[in-house]
């Protein structure tokens, strides 16, 4: 087992959410808060990692279980000390951090810098703290003489120690063998009536142990409490990737107005339109646009695309040169080839669109093959979904021409090169290179309409 393990909290309901999830949960853009924290523990390295659960179990379990985590269950809701306990640590080795599970902002280098600071000290605890311009309920760091003395919690404490700006992150790194002898003495008997992780440090103090406060900027505290800290965290994230990309040469009008997650790439000379939504597994290559108004999520776009106002893609893939919309939704398993145009309010779903084809204007394709270099004419409907409530595929080859206003019942194959004429309801096979014209044919019956009679004076 490594040397070094965590044990983060998140038993807790999150009252203040005023949701039923439980709060570590709740996602800062785009990844639940909890999943946010332990990205970053174990990238620093953390061996082993512990969850102790309680309210909202199963969801967090789904969270943390796939990354490796394993929880424990806390039965009921007694304090910070008493959710440790849960966790028994007392079979963890080496140096252990805890840490609650609703600080989404913290980061892999935080951590190590936590840990280096915890190692020179040579301490046997080490309590994370910062300063805050408005305390509030937050454990307040009592000091004498610089050093640390005691953690008071706001409702147990009087005046003066209310005014200390200075307070406790909820983050703390102790000696294995530390936590299991002090762990067991911490006792209840505080306003709350809660076992309070904090007492850790008076404890310490008293048996003359190294007790250090690491003094770290504001957002490693950053602990989300309600939905406006949810939402200060979320554009604090979404800021953070944005200069990451900036950094890396991504053009952008207004980077506080451009919404990337962290798992997204862009390639470099690419410029993001203000409100834009990038998420998921999506990459955007160089040199593209992305214009106002486009959500895309979990798509792979080659460089050199034009994705214009408005469009919606999900779990597409869209090759060099495209472009796109304003106003396109191109659907899962839609793959569009280089240099296609794939123009406004069309829908394609599990399409393989072949390179240089064009649908320009206000069509619908699903499941079909379009060949390279076909033009699908304004208002093309392909009509995969039978009376029986099976999905049927349109194959259509390469060098067509559809006219507009047609429609392919599908099952149904149109070869290499052939005509459809406009307004043709396409029910059989096309051969390639012929004309195909299935409308009502056109007739005309002169002086139909009755002569208007004379007007009198
Ligand atoms: C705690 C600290 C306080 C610090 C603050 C930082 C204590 C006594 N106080 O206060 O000094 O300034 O964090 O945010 O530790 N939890 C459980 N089981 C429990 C109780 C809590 O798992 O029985 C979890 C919660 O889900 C949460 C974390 O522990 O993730 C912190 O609990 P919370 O009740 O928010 O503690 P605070 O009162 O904020
Ligand atoms: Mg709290």
């Amino acid at each position: 087992m490594s040397e070094f393990s965590c044990i983060v909290m998140a038993a807790g309901k999150g009252t203040r959410m005023k949701t039923p999830l439980p709060k570590v949960v709740h996602p800062v853009a785009g990844r639940p808060m909890i999943e946010r924290v332990l990205r970053a523990v174990q990238g620093a390295g953390a061996g082993e990692v512990r969850v102790v659960v309680g309210f909202g179990e199963e969801m967090v379990r789904a969270v943390v279980e796939p990354m490796g985590a394993y929880c424990f269950k806390q039965k009921e809701q007694r304090g910070t000390a008493d959710a440790v306990r849960s966790a028994e640590p007392e079979t963890l080795p080496g140096e252990i951090m805890i840490l609650n599970g609703d600080h989404p902002l913290l980061e892999v280098a935080d951590i190590k810098r936590i840990r280096e600071r915890f190692r020179d000290s040579k301490a046997a605890l080490a309590v994370v703290t910062c300063e805050v311009p408005e305390p509030g309920g937050l454990g307040r760091v009592v000091r004498s003489g610089g050093k640390l003395r005691a953690i008071v919690e706001a409702k147990d404490a009087g005046p003066d120690v209310l005014k200390i700006r200075e307070i406790n992150t909820g983050i703390y790194v102790v000696k294995a063998n530390v936590l299991k002898d002090l762990l067991p003495r911490i006792s209840n008997k505080n306003a709350q009536g809660e076992y309070y992780l904090t007492d850790l440090i008076g404890l310490a103090v008293e048996k003359n142990l190294n007790v250090e406060g690491i003094l770290a900027e504001p957002r490693v505290g950053m602990g989300v409490n309600n939905q406006a800290e949810l939402a200060e965290a979320t554009a604090m994230a979404f800021r953070r990737k944005a200069a990451a990309l900036m950094e890396n040469g991504v053009m952008m009008m207004a980077p506080d107005s451009v919404f990337i997650e962290d798992t997204v790439e862009v390639g470099a000379a690419s410029m993001i339109y203000p409100n834009v939504f990038l998420r998921g597994r999506t990459k955007l290559g160089a040199s593209c646009v992305v214009e106002t108004g486009s959500v895309l999520t979990d798509a792979v776009v080659a460089d050199g695309v034009h994705i214009k106002a408005g469009c919606y893609v999900q779990e597409a893939r869209v090759s060099a040169g495209v472009e796109m919309g304003p106003y396109a939704h191109l659907r899962p398993g839609t793959e569009i080839g280089q240099d296609c145009k794939v123009g406004n309010f069309v829908e394609m779903k599990k399409v393989k669109f072949g390179k240089g084809a064009k649908a320009s204007h206000l069509t619908y394709l699903g499941d079909a093959e379009i060949g390279e270099n076909t033009n699908i004419g304004c208002g093309t409907i392909t009509c995969n979904y039978a009376a029986d409530r099976k999905k049927y595929v349109t194959k259509i080859g390469k060098d067509v021409f559809v006219g507009s206003d047609s429609q392919f019942v599908a099952p149904v194959t149109v070869g290499d090169g052939a005509v459809i004429g406009s307004g043709s309801t396409i029910t059989k096979d096309v051969p390639a290179g012929a004309l195909a014209v299935a409308r009502a044919k056109q007739f005309i019956k002169e002086n139909y309409v009755p002569a208007a009679p004379k007007k009198k004076d």
